[in-house]
């Protein structure tokens, strides 16, 4: 059975090609009758996608994809025959007839009710004693109800079959939730329900429908994840876990993340623009349908190796589609799950601040200097982006983009960790000459009163003071501030004063001595107070901003490298070599 001619052919002539299409591609007239644009199905830089308004037809030169809009809104929309054209009538305004096909009201819509019955049955679950066990472990990872809620999480008992027994009476046959993936045929032809003792994630497409599940286990072992196959409403490559939430969100981007629990996490900590693949890596199409919601993604993937080579390939992935990318590094913590946990939300908002002038941006922006397809720029390229990739103080970023500058310059990624190396311990020596020529002034910076916050590296501090002073004259001087972190910092309440500052900045509140009293001591507010009162040099504050980080970034290489020396004479010892 399928939709009437008559009713497909009024769509048709309804649903304009052109205006379908406009709608997605932006379209230009060149030769002709045809328009032509970018063609959306596959990364190009020359329009080779045409659209023939008297054929009401498109077709890919390049890539070969064509058809009418119906095929078209299939494509884009990633739906079914029946859903498109439910789709084209609804913005068309016609109404869909009745005696349409069984399979649009039928085999899917059936097994989308399926699954919200059964993303009920998880979630009523965890208010029955069988749920216990999923309740006890969303509480240790400091899951609250609200997100529970927001998510629809729910737990999968540890039983054989209550789901398959709570849907049957529900009066779904066993082959329905077969092909739903929610159970299994055992080898003596019984069935069993496919999740089993775990925490229930349901998948939500961005039309509010549940899809598919994942489910994680309640606590360590293997299969860590178990996900609903691909069924026909499921495409695991086709759809990100959490875009339901995030294309609502107004924070301007979508930040991929790895797992599930950091998605749940990031929204928990009011950062509800995370999404996540759904343990697969990152595919074009969802590349494609991350950017119907914004133009900028962030990467946050875990910080294992697997992690950073995931980084690298969804860089690639995403840029194809015309994304501007940022890739987030969590420092000190495996995950951006964990990191929020030990360091809050607001560090993982400045994190986020700081990756703004990422660098990523700055190599494509040195990229555009150069024709990459002539020797002599490609080495010009080679160098600048070295010379750039050599002041990350990072090293796993370093690698990161390091294998992105050789990919970009056809030369191999080891050849550039050379070539950075070289030029790093360049910048190294480079910074520690200027430093002991400075170093010559005497140093006449006052202690601070109080005995408990003297200065154990006077020079530092006299520039982590200018710093502070500086905020708290101009707090837009923040944005200047992205290379300095609390660990630059000698002065231990110095820094705090600095990560506060930060903080209170980005979420978006005010910074004054009487805000800081709050987090601070009696004494350390003392010591600023008297701070701000030092005079501070006329004219450009920009510009010494500048100088003091640079003072406490020499200070604090100077002092890296003392230690190194330090450990370096400690492991080999000193005669080794020469002595006898
Ligand atoms: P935690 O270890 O609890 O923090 O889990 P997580 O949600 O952060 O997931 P993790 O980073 O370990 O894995 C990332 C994603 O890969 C998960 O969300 C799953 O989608 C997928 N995944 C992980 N382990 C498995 C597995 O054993 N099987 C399958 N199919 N997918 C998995
Ligand atoms: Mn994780």
């Amino acid at each position: 059975m399928a939709f009437s001619e008559r009713f497909l052919d009024e769509l048709i002539s309804r649903s304009d090609i052109v205006d379908v299409v406009g709608g997605y591609v932006q379209l230009t007239k060149k030769s002709g009758s045809n328009l032509f644009g970018l063609c959306p199905f596959h990364s190009e830089k020359t329009p080779s996608f045409s659209v023939s308004q008297d054929k009401q037809i498109y077709h890919c030169f390049g890539c070969g994809k064509g058809g009418s809009s119906i095929n078209f809104i299939m494509e884009m929309e990633n739906l079914s025959f029946p859903e498109a054209v439910a789709f084209l009538a609804k913005k068309y305004g016609m109404e869909v007839p009745d005696d349409s096909p069984d399979e649009y009201k039928g085999k899917r819509t059936r097994m989308l009710q399926l699954n919200k019955d059964a993303a009920r049955f998880f979630y009523d679950n965890l208010k029955k004693p069988v749920g216990g066990s999923a309740v006890e472990y969303i509480a240790k990872r400091g899951i609250s109800k609200e997100l529970v809620v927001r998510f629809g999480l729910g737990a999968a008992p540890d039983s054989w079959n209550s789901l398959y027994d709570a849907m049957k009476s529900r009066g779904y046959s066993a082959e329905e939730m077969l092909d739903a993936g929610l159970i299994k045929k055992g080898r003596n032809g019984g069935f069993y329900d496919t999740f089993r003792n775990r925490l229930v994630f349901p998948v939500i497409d961005v039309r509010g429908s549940v899809i598919g599940f994942s489910g994680r286990i309640l606590g360590d072992g293997e299969p860590k994840y178990l996900n609903s196959p691909d069924t026909v409403v499921f495409k695991k490559s086709k759809n990100l876990f959490g875009l339901n939430l995030a294309k609502k969100s107004k924070m301007g981007m979508i930040i991929l993340v790895e797992g599930n629990i950091d998605v749940v996490s990031l929204h928990q900590a009011g950062i509800d623009c995370a999404v996540a693949s759904l343990g697969t890596s990152l595919t074009p199409d969802q590349a494609r349908l991350i950017s119907r919601y914004t133009d900028n993604a962030v990467i946050c993937y875990d910080s294992d190796n697997a992690g950073v080579k995931a980084a690298q390939r969804a860089i690639d992935i995403l840029e194809k589609t015309g994304l501007t990318v940022k890739v987030l590094q969590v420092p000190g913590a495996k995950d951006p799950d964990e990191f929020i946990r030990e360091k809050g939300p607001d560090a993982f908002k400045l994190l986020l601040e700081r990756s703004e002038n990422h660098i990523e941006y700055r190599i494509m922006a040195i990229r555009k200097k150069f024709d990459l397809d002539i020797n002599e720029d490609r080495l010009a390229f080679l160098n600048e982006a070295t010379e750039l990739l050599s002041t990350l103080p990072n090293a796993i970023e370093r690698e990161i983009y390091g294998s992105r500058v050789a990919e970009l310059s056809g030369v191999t990624p080891e050849a550039v960790a050379a070539e950075v190396k070289k030029a790093y311990r360049k910048r190294v020596k480079a910074e520690k000459t200027k430093f002991e020529r400075n170093s010559v002034r005497p140093n006449v910076t006052a202690q601070p009163m109080d005995k408990s916050l003297r200065y154990e590296n006077v020079g530092s501090a006299a520039a982590e003071e200018g710093v502070i002073r500086l905020l708290l004259l101009d707090p837009s001087l923040i944005s200047k501030t992205r290379e300095l972190s609390r660990s630059d910092f000698t002065s231990d309440y110095l820094g705090r004063a600095f990560e506060e500052i930060g903080k209170r900045l980005s979420a978006g509140g005010s910074v004054s001595i009487p805000v800081l009293s709050e987090s601070l001591s009696a004494e350390e507010i003392g010591s600023l107070t008297g701070i701000v009162q030092k005079p501070e040099a006329m004219g450009n504050y920009e510009q010494a901003m500048g100088d003091y980080i640079n003072k406490i970034k020499t200070e604090k290489l100077k002092k890296d490298l003392n230690a190194a020396a330090l450990r370096y004479r400690e492991t080999k010892g000193y005669g080794d070599k020469y002595g006898k």
